[in-house]
């Protein structure tokens, strides 16, 4: 029986610590970013694709599934929603419209359209667990990371909505379906998100006195705590159909 877990951004950061947590605990994973993963493993598959043109994304995922896991009947799947593109910091009236929808593509439409797909392609009969990767700036209002954080937030509400569709169909056509939907806050942790923010100038990015002092007072995380978080759960059962929470609030294994 196979475990399959669909994981974004795993060349940088969380996703990469996220696949390889996985990897170890015996899951197939694919991985989807831009640049190539360091992550070499018989069970890992690489999809290079830009999340900014989601078309066929969900096709070449489904065939690299099916080589991986080829015949095995597959007992649980996740889907890891974690790549983000953080690069359009800036006041709300600085913003760019058209760079604007490009953020929204990869941060929202993206990861949305794989849920869709995750909930159409695993099987009716195994556990489907999916974690978005949100940030605080998704629940309050941080100024220069409107866009950023407007984008979270839209995602996180995508997941609640996927979860009352799943409690719907499970009232009127029967049994709901094991999926529950997870929507994660890491926290400050140690990754090229948090450098490229510390290097941004102050007038683009006001938060920049804060950022600079998480890494100058050691509050960054490693990857490997919320990549434990997320494993954990992936990994377990009866979970309620949406949830949220921060790091620290999951129990790791
Ligand atoms: N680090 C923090 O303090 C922090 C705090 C709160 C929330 N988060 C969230 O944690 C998640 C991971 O961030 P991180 O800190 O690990 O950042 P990171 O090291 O910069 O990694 C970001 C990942 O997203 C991928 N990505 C970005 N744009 C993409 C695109 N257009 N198409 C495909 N992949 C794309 C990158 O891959 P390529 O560049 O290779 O495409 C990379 O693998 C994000 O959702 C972020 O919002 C982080």
């Amino acid at each position: 029986m196979g475990r399959v877990a669909i994981v974004t951004g795993t060349s940088s950061g969380i996703g990469r610590a996220v696949g390889e947590e996985l990897l170890r605990s015996g899951w197939h994973v694919v991985g989807v970013s831009r640049r190539p993963s360091s992550i070499e493993a018989s069970g890992y598959l690489h999809v290079g694709h830009d999340l900014a043109r989601p078309a066929g994304l969900v096709e070449r995922l489904g065939s690299a599934v099916a080589s991986l896991v080829g015949d095995q009947p597959v007992s649980r799947v996740a889907l890891v929603n974690n790549a983000a593109d953080p690069a359009l910091l800036g006041k709300v009236a600085d913003l760019d419209p058209a760079s604007l929808a490009r953020s929204f593509t990869v941060n929202v439409a993206a990861p949305v359209g794989l849920m869709g797909w995750v909930v159409r392609w695993a099987p009716v009969g195994a556990p489907l667990r999916i974690v978005n990767v949100s940030s605080g700036a998704g629940v309050r209002p941080y100024p220069g990371l409107a866009a950023y954080g407007s984008a979270k937030a839209a995602l996180r509400m995508a997941g609640m909505v996927l979860g009352s569709e799943v409690d719907l169909e499970g009232a009127s056509v029967g049994p709901a379906r094991d999926v529950t939907i997870l929507s994660y806050s890491p926290g400050p942790v140690d990754t090229p998100m948090q450098a490229e923010a510390r290097s941004t100038p102050v007038e683009t990015f006001p938060l920049l006195d804060t950022f600079l002092r998480w890494s100058e007072e050691g509050q960054l995380q490693s990857p490997a705590v919320p990549a434990s978080e997320i494993r954990s759960y992936v990994e377990s059962d009866g979970h309620p159909r949406f949830m949220e929470c921060r790091s620290g609030e999951i129990e790791r294994p």
